[in-house]
């Protein structure tokens, strides 16, 4: 299944269940100073989140353009990218707990509508409570009404399983979902599990955020009016999920670019290959948000990716052919930007 596929599927199927789709939000925010770009894809929804009406309804399902470049030094292993793309369905103060998380658990394993994952490489968790808020006894509740065992239920604390943007906004525990990569790990212990997913072999692949609360300078103050659900799937874990691989680096998502690269360059370093693949791709679409070089905030990152990016291009004897990665990459997003 390709990354294109996936988008679609997942668009198409929470529209089925009455979610309005709706495009990507520039990667510029529009109302939010505290951030250059947007960095999840709650970012743009937040006034909804608090409680302000949106103009398509109480159900929204999208796939948000996102990033992060807070770890550059790290692109170049497996994990790391500046660009990424959430999909994610929202409840405005409409559904809870319940919808959310059958209708996750569903899109993961139905083979018509959904990814068709196999029930016996997942594995999930849910808060185990402190002062702001208990232990979420509904979520696994609701869990073990899908028929997942109850010894593939975690609970951890808010470190791990309570999700804000930051010092404000709305926040709240969540609920994750995690994949067995190799198709061999089978039933773990608690501490196994733990283990399981610093070793990657275990990866999470889903997070549905029950938003009912609110931060401000760091401090949960309370309840918001409205319960919220955010969820968030990225798109490349997902896709090299549905492909067998362990990076997106060698999913559809890459592939030709990489290729490319790999094509116009005579000297072979893989973290480089990648180094020019993640930046290039993160600059056409800051580009196309508007963005352009300059010497300060969102347009010197934009310049300093392009550096980096051209001066891992030369180190690999590019040179010159930097150019001809645009198109691939345009052909490659066109159908869904
Ligand atoms: N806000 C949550 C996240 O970014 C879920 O979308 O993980």
């Amino acid at each position: 299944m390709d990354s294109n596929e996936i988008r679609s599927r997942f668009l198409k199927f929470f529209e089925k269940r009455g979610h309005a789709v709706i495009p990507s939000a520039s990667l510029v925010p529009e109302n939010d100073p505290s951030v250059l770009f947007n960095t999840a894809g709650m970012q743009p929804l937040v006034p909804y989140l608090l409680g302000q009406k949106h103009p398509m309804g109480q159900r929204i399902v999208d796939v948000q353009k996102c990033v992060r470049t807070g770890d550059l030094d790290d692109i170049g292993d497996s994990r790391h990218f500046s660009f990424f793309e959430m999909m994610g369905n929202w409840s405005l103060g409409d559904y809870f707990k319940e919808e959310a998380i059958k209708w996750s658990y569903e899109f993961l394993t139905s083979k018509e509508e959904g990814l068709g994952l196999d029930k016996n490489r997942l594995y999930f968790t849910i808060f185990e409570g402190d002062e702001n808020a208990s232990f979420d006894q509904e979520s696994k509740d609701i869990w073990m009404k899908q028929g997942i065992p109850e010894n593939r239920i975690y609970a951890l604390p808010a470190e791990d399983n309570w999700w804000s943007p930051g010092d404000n906004g709305p926040c709240g525990p969540c609920s994750e979902m995690f994949y067995d990569m190799s198709g061999n790990v089978g039933d773990l212990s608690h501490e196994e599990f733990l283990q399981a997913v610093k070793d990657e072999r275990v990866i999470e692949i889903w997070n549905d955020v029950f938003m009912e609360y609110e931060k401000k300078d760091g401090k949960v103050v309370g309840k918001l009016n409205q319960k919220n659900v955010d969820t968030g799937a990225g798109l490349q874990r997902m896709t090299a999920v549905m492909q067998g691989k362990q990076t997106a680096y060698d999913t559809d998502l890459f592939g030709e670019l990489i290729s490319k690269i790999k094509d116009l360059s005579s000297v072979k370093n893989e973290k480089l290959e990648r180094i020019v693949a993640d930046h290039i791709r993160t600059a056409i679409f800051m580009v196309s948000d508007g963005v352009l070089p300059s010497n300060s905030d969102r347009g010197y990152i934009l310049r300093r990716l392009l550096r980096r990016s051209i001066r891992a291009s030369h180190a690999l004897t590019m040179n010159n052919d930097y150019n001809s990665l645009v198109p691939i990459i345009l052909n490659k997003y066109s159908e869904s930007y």
